[in-house]
């Protein structure tokens, strides 16, 4: 599938929230206009990139889904991609990444040391400007999701390098890091729109299921993918050490002297200019691609199952087709 051909579906899925995600790409531009000029300028380059603006579709689908006719919707989804934006500079940072929306990332160009503060001020921002709406609930849900989403990132971090990652905390890494804030995109929605607690605790557990699914498939493109199309580097997390569900299945079904040859070959990929090669085939060997792409297929699986309990409407149809292409995105 070509770039344009991939962009295509999501822009076509939009079509129904387009002018509400519109506004959200303005309120987003605003931090350009803050006062001091360092903050405008940073937040200028990071914010005239779109990325896929998923989790904002998110939140306006199912507050849509639910009935939900008023305008707060354009606040709250501003909201969500302001912290989805902090934790990807911050990751970018952790991760060495010099590559984000096809562009250089925030600390190649304005160093760690400025990029950490700026991360900093974004959430906090973000924070502030909920508070002003004095909706107690759905700011603790947004200052749960960061302070989680920053303990996805650490553990992750503190497990790089080993091969003793289970595939338990696999998953507790990326629910935490990626698959909550889906959730809670999903839960604000539904709670915007008055929904019922049963309602909302679906939206939510739909949300969970396709983070899951976003993440394994995000790592699965860290080996399938194209870097241009992505905008982003391949090979990325084996460069730096960060163990994924394939890695994680290619060394649970090696055995012996090949699981410590497996191992050893791991481990000197920073001097081993072989070292991914022989990765790659270890982990075509095991067939773990495609388990890992099975993985994400059932809980996209879940995460329809679920959605099919809410009336057949357009939005409805719009969260049902996003959930697809998350199994067939490109980027
Ligand atoms: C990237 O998220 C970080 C992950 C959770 C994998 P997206 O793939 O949603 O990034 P953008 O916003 O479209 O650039
Ligand atoms: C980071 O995961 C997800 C966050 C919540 C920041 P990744 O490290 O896999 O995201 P990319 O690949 O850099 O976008
Ligand atoms: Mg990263
Ligand atoms: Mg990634």
């Amino acid at each position: 599938m070509t770039d344009a051909s991939n962009a295509a579906p999501l822009d076509n899925i939009y079509r129904t929230i387009q002018s509400d995600l519109d506004a959200v790409e303005i309120s987003l531009k605003d931090l350009g206009g803050s006062s001091n000029p360092l903050i405008a300028e940073i937040n200028r380059y990071l914010f005239e990139k779109s990325g896929k603006r998923i989790r904002p579709a998110l939140l306006m689908l199912s507050a849509k889904l639910c009935g939900y006719e008023g305008r707060d919707h354009v606040f709250w989804s501003t909201l969500v991609e302001i912290i989805h934006t902090a934790s990807l500079i911050h990751d970018d940072i952790v991760d060495n990444s010099t590559l984000r929306r096809g562009q250089d990332t925030v600390h190649s160009r304005w160093g760690a040391n400025i990029t950490v503060l700026l991360g900093d001020f974004l959430y906090i921002q973000s924070i502030a400007m909920a508070l002003k709406t004095k909706s107690y609930d759905l700011i603790n849900i947004l200052a749960d999701v960061t302070a989680q989403m920053i303990e996805g990132e650490l553990i992750e971090y503190s497990m790089s390098g080993n091969p003793d990652l289970t595939e338990d905390l696999y998953l507790e890494i990326i629910d935490k890091k990626t698959a909550q804030l889906f959730a809670d995109s999903c839960q604000i929605g539904g709670r915007l729109a008055g929904a019922s607690p049963a309602d909302v605790g679906r939206l939510k557990d739909f949300g969970l299921h396709l983070g899951l699914a976003f993440q394994i498939v995000d790592d699965l493109l860290d080996y399938t993918g194209d870097a241009t199309t992505l905008g982003k580097p391949v090979l990325s997390d084996f460069r730096e050490g960060r163990i994924t569900l394939p890695l994680i299945h290619s060394f649970r079904q090696t055995a012996g002297k090949a699981r410590e040859d497996l191992i050893c070959g791991y481990r000197d990929r920073a001097v081993d200019p072989n070292a991914a090669a022989k990765i790659m085939s270890a982990v075509a060997k095991t067939a773990s691609l495609d388990y890992a792409f099975d993985r994400a297929s059932s809980y996209v699986a879940k995460a329809k199952e679920i959605l099919a309990a809410f009336p057949a409407t357009e939005h409805r149809e719009s969260l049902d087709r996003i959930a697809d292409l998350v199994l067939r995105r490109k980027k």
